[in-house]
């Protein structure tokens, strides 16, 4: 019997971990903990109010004693932790959030747990990261497991931190972890301030496409779904205290990858090609900005069996198709916070 929390399943990629498990797994119990923060939307769930073997707690990852009656409430036998702040702009404005919330609540999560399960053989903590913490990469390479961290984002600092706290909770005390660091995920339910989201969103108002530099930073596009995947098979079959990179396999430049979305967005919605390019805008690059980041994921393939199945252009095409056909979701989430957000930010 499996109680499984799941943090962070209001959020985009939190939401796909939950509905996978909801229905994949229907002798698991779900247990979704979430503070719904701006990037928390209920909405992302709706189709599961009625499942039964699924329970969304609203509790903030820092609250040490909301945490531990979660744990105790619902009996929770592993974790997958997805919760935190997720974007390095935002990082870049505010980092101690980032802190408080990826450190210090991950840091909250690991405690519950190790003060919750008495045999560490018998449960897993599985922790979600991401491919930033190896820091940035110049034109050839790819990020391996054994890559040195070197992070450089207040963000990527974060998440970085927490990885290392989870592996000092499975060398210090034994506990049971399992750790993914992933490229950039997309695809349905993504919040309007990452850059895919944002440009079909921009495209569709006709406003215009802020491009950060020169538009050559490189990052590899992994489809939500191909990720999900990925976490299941680890979660069930990975080795105890590894670490696994997760890729798509699909590295574009940033402009590359724009013209493709105005390419493809024109295109649903009837416009005439090159409509949506004559708005791209060269905008004050990003500080910091990482040049490129690229994922050697031969270890999953080689361990689990896992690769990606979606390219970026059939990836792109339904996630384009989701966001014109969900109209009133964009509408929702880009309404208040969202528009002060956008204001400061992009002026
Ligand atoms: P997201 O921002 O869409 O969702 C984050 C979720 O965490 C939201 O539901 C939010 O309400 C919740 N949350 C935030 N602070 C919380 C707190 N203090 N307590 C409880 N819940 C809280 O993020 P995402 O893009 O779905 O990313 C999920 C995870 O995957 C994160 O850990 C992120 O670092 C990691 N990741 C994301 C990407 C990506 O491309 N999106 C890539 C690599 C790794
Ligand atoms: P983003 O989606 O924020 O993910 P990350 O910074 O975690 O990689 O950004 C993806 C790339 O797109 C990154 O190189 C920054 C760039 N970008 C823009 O050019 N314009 C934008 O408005 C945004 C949000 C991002």
């Amino acid at each position: 019997m499996k109680n499984i929390l799941i943090t962070g399943g209001a959020g985009f990629i939190g939401s796909h971990v939950v509905r996978h498990f909801v229905h994949k797994y229907p002798d698991y119990k779900i247990v979704n903990l979430d503070a719904l923060t701006y990037a928390g939307n209920l909405e992302n769930l709706t189709d599961l109010e009625s499942a039964n073997n699924y329970t969304l707690v609203k509790v903030d990852i820092n609250d040490e004693a909301a945490v531990n009656a979660v744990f105790d409430k619902y009996d929770i036998t592993d974790v997958i932790h997805l919760a935190a702040e997720s974007h390095v702009d935002r990082s870049i404005t505010d980092p101690l959030i980032f802190l408080r919330t990826n450190i210090l609540g991950t840091a909250n999560l690991l405690n519950a747990a190790k003060g919750k399960w008495s045999d560490f053989d018998k449960h897993i903590f599985y922790h979600v990261s991401t491919d930033e913490v190896y820091g940035s990469l110049g034109d050839t390479g790819l990020f391996e497991e054994t890559t040195p961290y070197d992070p450089r984002s207040p963000y990527s600092a974060s998440k970085a931190s927490s990885d290392h706290l989870v592996r000092a909770y499975h060398h210090t005390y034994g506990m049971q972890i399992k750790i993914t660091n992933c490229s950039n995920n997309y695809g349905p339910y993504q919040f309007p301030e990452k850059l895919i989201p944002l440009i079909i969103n921009n495209i569709v108002l006709e406003k215009k496409l802020p491009v950060y530099g020169d538009g050559s930073n490189v990052r590899d596009w992994l489809y939500v779904q191909d990720h999900v995947e990925a976490i299941d098979l680890v979660f069930h079959k990975g080795t105890n205290g590894e670490t696994y990179n997760i890729g798509g396999n699909n590295e574009k430049q940033n402009l590359e990858l724009v013209h493709l979305l105005c390419d493809t967005v024109d295109a649903q919605l009837g416009r005439p090609t090159g409509d949506a390019k004559s708005r791209i805008e060269f905008v004050t690059d990003r500080p910091g900005h990482d040049k490129r980041y690229a994922i050697d994921a031969s270890k999953i393939k080689a361990e689990l069996g896992w690769e990606p199945l979606t390219d970026v252009a059939t990836g792109l095409g339904k996630t384009v198709e989701w966001y014109l056909a969900n109209g009133e979701w964009l509408n929702r989430v880009t309404s208040g916070d969202y528009k002060k957000y956008y204001e400061v930010h992009y002026g």
